[in-house]
């Protein structure tokens, strides 16, 4: 007995001085063989479990093997509140509270990548420490109406703008060992009828327009989760769709990372094991995101799909590869030794989210409101004692509502509030309602707390607003959209261009009654504005996020120049919408394709994009349009002065690039920074092109009357257009003009060469 016990303990002791530690646990071994090596280890169950949901927002590992689960978080804009296991609802913990970052249409306004490095450092550093794996977000669907619920999560109409600040976002984030997600592939380009809209639309717009900025997510970044969008393509639900998930993410773009479903984008099983989607989140047992239960073990990737490979119906490629993606992420995130821990609400958060508002403000407007006067804009608190400020905007909270990105946020100085502050004793500030909006405050639970109710009639309200205008010297009025649903929100779209809740008529009467009035947008989406000419000075705000307030002060103040520049166009009427106009929207049911819900048969709409390329800018300038304000428009309190472009050479081969020069002057008396855009003009192409095309922009920092030589180089992918007929990218030889200029509208100088 003695003797058996002896050598069951020396065994035990050889077996583990002898044991290795495996593959798939061992950092120091190719991601890639640790992924095998993990695999071989799976069982048929373990290997379904991992491609599907376990909870709202998590998915398992392999428990057995010590491989940690996947936590995924919306995104974008900061770290959703914990919801119950089964539940939108939040589970209602106290130390979930973050910091919010500005809405990504602020971001895009600064036109400065490093902005957008800064805010993904950040709002990783907040994922991790939360302890997730999968950050939802960032959302790059192009701008293609100013209807769209969601654009405010967006980075505007441009391409390539959108494809330079995606970027360094994913780069900052997953630099923390959290992956992004990015979102929605593709073409989710409105919230309406979002489950069953078919766009239809040729292969050239969708490389040159809707794609771009997906592509330079996974190949320059390297982003190791994509989301795939609600919507169809080419008859086809994205969570299934062959031709984008298969043929162009994984095969062209080379993605080696995991395919998650928008939530409830999943409606089979055959079509999801072979159309490319890896991870399946959301559904209910009926594939829609709402119901009366559901059960995890009935999604379509689990139960059914295990099924459907007992019966043989179909191998385990398939699976193999799907676990091989989600193995990848995990070593990438969970089981990176080497992730730093992440931190919230820090000191270098705040005001990072300070800062990246701070640069995205966009000055729309400011004249001087008489003859003889100075701009109305910064205060000039010599001159101002009495300040009205009007609006539900200026008290109202924002980071409470719109939707997935709606957070619980651990403060959020409201504009009036950061206006006071900054103010204190220099001038007094009075504060008038001017009209009711949505006086709730509530997302799945969190809630304001504010009580914003108000029962006097809309009369009323303008009428104590124009008295207490009468008597002030400066009146600012702190309006646009909100988070409620028809407004800037996910899941509808809105309603009209125009304002909402009468704000229209306020501020017209403010107008009326006092000149010195300066108003502020606050929307994610452009608005129309009857009265801009009676208002000297408009300022395009966004959702701003926990430093909401102290941003505004700082430009309205002037402690900060502004320097934003519109990353869309801000339309007059729909009538300058391309889409509105030449394609279709809503669209049309198509007779043949349904979505299966809730028992019955639901349309899906087919929408045509026979604007084709001329989105936003492309068709201002085809039509010869003028909208209230162009994209790339932004004003500052100094003044910049551009001197003549040069060119370094006149004649350039497809593989060679051009060197562009333009002398930029800060003419003004105070320093301030300057996007200097640079547009392409192709003067002669076999197919029809966008009269101008943004390829390279830059934001300069020039103090009282500096210049510096700013320097653009353009390769063939800034001359390229796609051509359906050869399936690539083709550089044209013959002349191209070099458009440099401070908007899309405002070109200061052109040169030209030769492409041979
Ligand atoms: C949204 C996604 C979001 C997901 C999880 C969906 O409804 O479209 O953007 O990440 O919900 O909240």
């Amino acid at each position: 007995m003695k003797k058996t016990l002896l050598l069951t303990a020396v065994l035990a002791i050889a077996t583990m001085a002898f044991a290795q530690t495996p593959v798939y646990l061992d950092n120091s071994k190719p991601i890639n063989d640790r992924v095998e090596d993990a695999l071989s280890r799976m069982t048929l169950q373990e290997k379904i479990n991992m491609v599907h949901a376990q909870s709202k927002f998590s998915s398992p590992g392999v428990p057995r093997l010590g491989i940690p689960e996947v936590w995924c978080t919306d995104g974008p804009h900061g770290i959703r509140t914990e919801v119950l296991w089964d539940e939108w609802e939040q589970a209602g913990w106290t130390n979930d509270s973050i910091t919010a970052f500005p809405a990504l249409t602020c971001l895009a306004a600064t036109w400065d990548p490093e902005m957008s490095l800064l805010y993904g450092k950040s709002i990783g550093e907040e994922a991790r420490f939360r302890n997730k794996t999968v950050l939802l977000g960032p959302g790059v669907n192009i701008y293609r109406t100013p209807l769209n619920g969601r654009n405010f999560e967006y980075m505007g109409e441009d391409p390539y703008l959108s494809s330079r600040m995606v970027v360094p976002y994913i780069q900052g984030v997953q630099s923390n060992g959290v992956a992004t997600c990015v979102k929605h592939y593709a073409l989710n380009n409105n919230e309406l009828n979002r489950n069953n809209t078919n766009p239809i639309l040729d292969e050239r717009t969708l490389r040159e327009i809707y794609l771009p900025a997906f592509k330079a997510a996974i190949q320059e970044a390297g982003s190791w989760t994509i989301m795939c969008a609600y919507n169809l393509y080419g008859g086809k639900w994205l969570s299934e769709n062959d031709y984008l998930l298969n043929q162009v993410l994984k095969k062209e773009w080379g993605f080696d990372g995991v395919v998650i479903s928008d939530w409830g984008a999943v409606h089979n099983t055959e079509g999801t094991v072979t159309g490319g989607l890896d991870l399946e989140y959301g559904s209910w047992t009926n594939g829609l995101t709402t119901g009366a239960s559901n059960a995890y073990a009935n999604y379509f990737l689990a139960d059914p799909y295990k099924k459907l490979i007992q019966e043989g119906k179909v191998g385990t490629d398939e699976l193999n590869d799907k676990c091989r993606r989600i193995l990848r992420l995990i070593f990438r995130t969970g089981m990176n030794p080497n992730r730093p821990f992440g931190s919230i609400n820090s000191e270098a958060h705040i005001s990072a989210a300070r800062t990246i508002g701070d640069n995205g403000i966009v000055l729309l407007k400011n004249d001087a409101p008489a003859k003889k006067a100075p701009k109305l804009l910064p205060i000039d608190l010599n001159k101002t004692k009495k300040i009205l400020v009007v609006g539900e905007n200026a008290i109202k909270m924002m980071t409470v509502g719109g939707g997935s990105s709606s957070l619980k946020a651990q403060h959020e100085v409201l504009p009036l509030d950061g206006i006071k502050a900054r103010i204190g004793n220099a001038a007094e500030v009075v504060y008038q309602r001017g009209y009711v909006g949505d006086a709730s405050g509530e997302y799945n639970g969190v809630v304001t707390g504010q009580d914003l109710s108000d029962t006097r009639t809309a009369q009323q309200l303008i009428a104590d607003a124009v008295n207490e205008a009468k008597t002030a010297d400066l009146v600012i009025f702190i309006g646009g959209l909100n988070k409620s649903n028809h407004q800037d929100a996910e899941g509808a779209d809105r309603e009209q261009l125009a304002l909402p809740y009468n704000q229209d008529a306020v501020i017209s009467a403010l107008a009326a009654a006092n000149k010195n009035l300066a108003v502020v947008i606050i929307s994610g989406n452009a608005v129309e504005m009857p009265w801009v000419k009676s208002v000297p000075a408009i300022v395009q705000d966004w959702y701003l996020g926990s430093e909401a307030g102290n941003s505004l002060a700082d430009v309205l103040l002037g402690d900060v120049n502004p320097s934003g520049k519109l990353p869309f166009t801000y339309y007059a009427t729909l009538d300058q919408v391309g889409a509105h106009v030449e394609g279709e929207y809503p669209g049309h049911e198509n007779p043949n394709i349904f979505m299966e819900a809730f028992g019955r048969k639901i349309p899906v709409y087919d929408m045509p994009y026979n604007e084709g390329l001329f989105v936003g800018y492309r068709y201002i300038d085809k039509n010869k349009l003028q909208p209230t304000f162009p994209f790339g428009h932004g004003l500052s309190y100094t003044t910049f002065t551009y001197g003549k472009a040069s060119i370094d050479k006149k004649e350039v081969t497809a593989d060679g690039k051009v060197t562009v020069t333009i002398p930029v002057t800060n003419s003004g008396s105070r320093e301030g920074k300057e996007v200097v855009q640079v547009y392409v003009q192709d003067v002669q192409s076999a197919l029809v092109r966008p009269q101008k095309e943004l390829k390279a922009f830059k934001k300069v920092t020039l103090k009282p009357g500096e210049t510096k030589n700013v320097s653009f180089t353009l390769d063939k992918s800034a001359l390229s257009y796609y051509d359906d007929t050869k399936k690539q990218w083709v550089a044209e030889p013959g002349t191209f003009n070099v458009l440099v200029g401070a908007s899309s509208k405002d070109i200061k100088s052109t040169v030209s060469f030769e492409l041979k």
